[in-house]
């Protein structure tokens, strides 16, 4: 690897957000009235906004950063009803009916990709593949045999071999046939473009913030303009308002990847083992080159180790599987994931009608995203559609929900107390240049940034959500709360999460102050 290389390994972005720039917008700056105001600018909010203009819906899109910035932009980009092991698990929790409504809904997703795409030529690497989901123990294979059952008895197509086609030791692997993967912000690219076409306002840089008036909602945003509409859809990955308690009903998780130039035979399907540690691979062609992206290491957002050990596990797992390759790009994602697997679509309260939410993708966003903006197109247009009950985020099912319920909740509140009191051990001293780290400063708690020009920046690691303790990112220079996944820059700006607010900066006695966020240690 050459040192040119070796730094931008060690940079933190996804070759789709490397190779595609997607049109910029302006922020808002006045008051507006919208028919359906979209919050969030992922592939949620765009295919929303996509398919409610085309139905001739007026419709104004906000996103809090830059368009596809959040977990979009850093995904696998797999189209694919096969969500790891799922379908016998929801058999047994939801009925056989539900199960196959899960898989007929993320099918339909697929095939309205794929026939835009088809339809208007647009070139973004679509391919059809089989995704495949292999066991490496005989525990997992028994798994692997308990989820082929569940396909035969849904109608589901799969097909379950004694290998995976990888060089890698496997019991057994199942595959659905006629999945896809694609570029995502390639195809993004394009339904922006259809959005100017069409004239819908997109707004970046523009958070809401709050919803003051509920009937007809009025939101206003972090500059404190104010969006009168008729409909609000929260598409932002973790809502805004959240009169459920949906932080208490998600958890989030941090993931990896890294995408590998090989000259090796890049494996023909899209892999994910069936067990941990988990893993992902998928081909890719871009820019003349062959790659593998390799993905996996799920954790708790602010509860894993030294972030880097990640990306160092998941290289390790590249030589194995591609011998010699050469390493050109890492990325992580955030993910959440509702306390049944099945994400939250719909109203997001029964007597709020003209709320409506989608969240806990579960790391499958490219159809659960397509899905979700398809269904929510129908509830405001007040059209039928089959998958209502099955996503509402007013359900309820008792089991497992309950018990995963009390076990994430207890786990929060020991962050909240283990937090406040640990000791501990660094001082700023021991920080080397760009790097991060809890200290102890005058006897007090802080959070240290040491820049690379040696400069420090000081936060609290309170998280202004509910109070948990922060903890250091080192491979993304955050701060990670690990009780409901809020995210903050260095200097403490929110990045992603319930937090509305940032990290409180602190200066020292001695310190000239900026700024009136900032307070005296
Ligand atoms: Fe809830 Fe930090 S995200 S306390």
């Amino acid at each position: 690897m050459t040192k040119e290389q070796r730094n931008n390994f060690k940079k933190t972005t996804s070759v789709w957000q490397d190779t595609v720039h997607l049109p910029e917008f302006r922020a808002l700056d006045k008051d507006i009235e919208t028919e359906t105001l979209i919050v969030g600018g992922g592939i949620t909010g765009i295919t929303a906004a996509f398919r409610l203009a085309s139905a001739g819906v007026k419709v104004t899109l906000i996103e809090a950063a830059r368009l596809a910035s959040g977990t979009t932009g850093y995904t696998t980009a797999k189209i694919t009803a096969q969500h790891g092991l799922i379908y016998h698990e929801l058999a047994a929790h939801f009925g056989a009916e539900k199960a196959g409504l899960y898989y007929q809904a993320n099918q339909e997703a697929l095939h309205w990709m794929e026939q835009t795409i088809t339809e208007n030529n647009v070139s973004c690497g679509f391919e059809k593949k089989p995704a495949v989901v292999y066991a490496a123990t005989d525990q997992e294979a028994a798994a692997v045999e308990k989820e082929k059952a569940a396909y035969d008895r849904l109608g589901i197509p799969g097909d379950l071999k004694q290998e995976t086609g990888l060089s890698l030791p496997a019991v057994n692997a199942l595959s659905m046939p006629d999945q896809a993967q694609f570029h995502p912000l390639m195809y993004l690219h394009y339904l922006i473009a259809e959005l100017s076409r069409m004239g819908v306002p997109v707004y970046e840089q523009t958070m809401a913030v709050e919803l003051e008036q509920e009937k007809p909602p009025v939101i206003r945003t972090r500059q404190g303009f104010r969006i009168h509409c008729r409909n609000v859809l929260i598409c932002s990955h973790f809502p805004f308002y959240d009169p459920r308690f949906y932080f208490s009903r998600m958890f989030p998780e941090r993931s990896y990847l890294i995408a590998c130039e090989t000259d090796a035979t890049v494996p023909d399907g899209m892999y994910l083992s069936a067990g941990d540690p988990k893993r992902s691979v998928r081909s890719l062609k871009l820019s003349g080159k062959n790659m593998v992206l390799i993905g996996g290491e799920n954790h708790k957002t602010g509860r894993g180790e030294d972030t880097e050990i990640h990306f160092d596990r998941l290289s390790g797992f590249a030589d194995s599987l591609l011998g010699e390759n050469r390493r050109i790009a890492r990325w992580s994602a955030q993910d959440y994931t509702t306390l049944d697997k099945v994400p939250y679509i719909g109203p997001i309260s029964a007597n709020q009608p003209h709320l409506f939410v989608a969240a806990g993708f579960r790391k499958w966003g490219m159809t659960t995203g397509t899905l979700a903006a398809g269904l929510l197109t129908d509830l405001v247009l007040e059209q039928d559609n089959p998958y209502v009950e099955l996503f509402s985020p007013s359900r309820f099912e008792a089991d497992p929900m309950v018990g995963r319920f009390l076990i994430e909740n207890a786990e929060v509140a020991g962050n909240l107390i283990k937090g406040k009191i640990g000791q501990e051990e660094k001082s700023i001293a021991d920080l080397g240049n760009d790097q991060g780290a809890i200290v102890s400063l005058n006897e007090t708690r802080a959070g240290v940034y040491k820049q690379p020009d040696g400069k420090v920046v000081i936060v609290d690691t309170t998280c202004p959500h509910l109070g948990c303790e922060v903890n250091w990112n080192q491979s993304e220079r955050t701060w990670d709360c690990p009780c409901h996944g809020s995210r903050f820059r260095a200097n403490g700006e929110v990045i992603d999460g319930p937090a509305l607010k940032p990290l409180k900066q602190i200066y020292l006695q001695n310190e000239s102050v900026a700024g009136d966020q900032k307070t005296p240690l």
